[in-house]
């Protein structure tokens, strides 16, 4: 196979989302062409086509707001892994954030964390992908029948997160087949991936009840499901492993340079779960 040297670094558009959904499908994540047109619209998207002029490399910068950006969409077809493209794009979005006073923050799967680490991003919370698939619909809560506030979601989401993601939050929850949820002092999104359904954010006062809102949204429905806890919440963990479960794999969120906002990265005031580790 020909070297990547000359392989140039161009800004994906919109009309790649097809191509860039079978990057992503390929290395089996949940996301959707919804994703990827949100990625491309708010983005930039960078990415390397081989010498036929296929995609073969991605990675996305998402603006937040008081200078926060999340890098995410990191992928590298498996036959041209290894020669540094991954590299290269997480280079181009360091430049971008620096030249745009962004903090670039992500979520890592282990193989992301092997390049991120030596680029210098550091760990800050770990988390936990959780999968429910196939469980019995036994003694399930039945379906919330209430709605939450989208308002209060996005606040929420500022207090804990420490900077804004309106649009993030507004464009998820307004999808065909997205709902918000509460019960008690708890809320959740719920939206639809490419092959699964997501809980997240999450946010309770408590395990308890937080467990409790995964049971409503549930009901009778048996999966698959996904749910991206924050790791170091070990009663929510806890419930939900012995409630069928499963630990799918870890991500370590990371973060380059010093933050502009600070997360209460070690308070109480952590979610139950993430958006997603594509979203932070
Ligand atoms: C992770 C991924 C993006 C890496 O892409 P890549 O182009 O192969 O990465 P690079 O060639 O730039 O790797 C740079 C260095 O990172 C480390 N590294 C990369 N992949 C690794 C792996 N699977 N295991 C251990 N170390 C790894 C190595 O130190 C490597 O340098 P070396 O090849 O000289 O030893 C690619 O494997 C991939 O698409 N995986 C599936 C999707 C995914 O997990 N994406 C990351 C999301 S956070």
């Amino acid at each position: 196979m020909a070297g990547t040297d000359q392989l140039a670094i161009v800004e994906l558009g919109v009309a790649d989302a097809p191509v860039g959904l079978a990057l992503s499908t390929e290395a089996h994540w949940n996301q959707n062409e919804a994703d990827w047109r949100f990625f491309l619209t708010h983005g930039p998207v960078v990415g390397v086509r081989d010498h036929h002029g296929d995609l073969i490399a991605t990675a996305a910068l998402l603006p937040y707001s008081s200078g926060n950006a999340w890098i995410s969409m990191v992928l590298v077809t498996a036959a041209w892994r290894r020669r540094g493209l991954a590299t290269r794009l997480i280079d181009q979005c360091l430049a971008t954030a620096e030249y745009r006073g962004l903090t670039p923050w992500l979520d890592a799967t282990p193989a992301g964390a092997a390049v991120y680490g030596p680029l210098g991003f550091k760990p800050t919370i770990p988390l936990l992908r959780l999968r429910l698939e196939g469980a019995s619909p036994r003694k399930r809560s039945p379906p919330l029948s209430s709605s939450a506030n989208l308002n209060e979601l996005v606040l929420r989401d500022r207090s804990i997160m420490g900077f804004g993601r309106s649009t993030l939050l507004e464009e998820l929850s307004g999808r065909a087949g997205s709902k918000l949820v509460s019960h008690d002092d708890a809320m959740a999104l719920v939206r639809d991936g490419r092959k699964n359904r997501h809980i997240g954010p999450l946010f309770a006062s408590n395990s308890g009840s937080a467990l409790a809102l995964v049971d409503h949204i549930i009901g009778p429905d048996t999966g698959p499901w996904l749910i991206d806890a924050v790791g170091t919440r070990q009663e929510f963990l806890e419930g939900l492993t012995g409630s069928g479960w499963t630990i799918e794999r870890p991500f370590q969120r990371m973060r380059f340079g010093s933050a502009t906002a600070l997360p209460n990265e070690l308070s109480k005031q952590l979610p139950f779960a993430v958006v997603g580790p594509e979203y932070g």
